[in-house]
């Protein structure tokens, strides 16, 4: 009987041992992994050499003609307005960062309206390309929900004529190209925010368009050419 007792004693501080017994101890070897979970990866990381590629660079240059993510493609000084060519073939653009009403779309706490760019034909022209790029696939050429998109089953793509878009602030669909909404993934990472107020000038155009216009909106020059041909 005691046999047994002392037995199942020596097992149980052993197992105390074992369970408790060296918790808080620094190893100085690394653990054994059994499911490395691909914690180390062949890889080459920024600006180390490397033996693999001729020149002894980790690093590769942008190959000729491509343009890099969150660079513009270079333009003609005439049409970005710079003073003349950079340094750099291309200009860099910004994503986000800034804490302002054009990068956040929030004045104080609320969602601001207004177009913190200048609204040029040129703007609105680039805005429609982007929304043809990037928006119409769902919400349609005009805006009206019935991008191609729908056909293969996303459902509840939001008509941008809808009153309720008619009255949002221009920040708040700002916020909406930049993180998303529900099922619509956020252009963030995408669009830059010069870009994503041109695509907000092109939807008030769209939404003009489809019948929020009045003749109020024609400037005067243009209203009288109208006038003397439609007397
Ligand atoms: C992959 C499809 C898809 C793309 C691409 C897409 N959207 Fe959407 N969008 C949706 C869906 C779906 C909704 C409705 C989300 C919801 O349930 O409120 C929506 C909603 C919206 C709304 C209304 C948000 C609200 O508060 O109700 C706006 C504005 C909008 N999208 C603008 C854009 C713009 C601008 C782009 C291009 C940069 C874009 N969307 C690209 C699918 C898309």
């Amino acid at each position: 009987m005691l046999k047994y007792f002392f037995s199942i004693f020596v097992l149980v501080v052993l197992l105390l041992v074992t369970v408790a017994g060296f918790r808080g101890q620094k190893f100085q070897k690394p653990p054994i992994e059994l499911f490395p979970d691909m914690d180390h990866q062949p890889k080459v990381k920024s600006q180390v050499p490397s033996t693999f590629y001729s020149d002894g660079r980790g690093n590769r240059a942008p190959i000729t003609g491509t343009v890099p993510l969150g660079y513009a493609m270079p333009q003609h000084k005439s049409v970005d307005g710079s003073a003349g060519e950079s340094q750099s073939p291309y200009k860099q653009v910004h994503f986000s960062g800034g804490v302002g009403y054009t990068d956040t779309g929030k004045m104080g706490a609320s969602w601001g309206t207004g177009m913190p760019i200048e609204v040029t034909p040129e703007f609105i022209a680039r805005g429609q390309e982007r929304f043809n790029i990037s928006c119409s696939v769902c919400h349609g050429a005009t805006g009206a929900g019935n991008g191609i998109a729908g056909k293969y089953g996303l459902v509840a793509i939001a008509n941008l004529h809808q009153d309720r878009i008619l009255q949002m602030a221009d920040g708040e669909i700002f916020n909406t190209i930049t993180h998303g909404k529900n099922t619509m993934m956020g252009y963030g990472d995408r669009i830059q925010v010069q870009d994503r107020w041109a695509i907000i000038a092109y939807i008030r155009a769209l939404q003009k368009s489809q019948g929020g216009a009045t003749i109020n909106d024609v400037p005067a020059t243009e209203r009288a050419k109208l006038e003397s041909q439609n007397p």
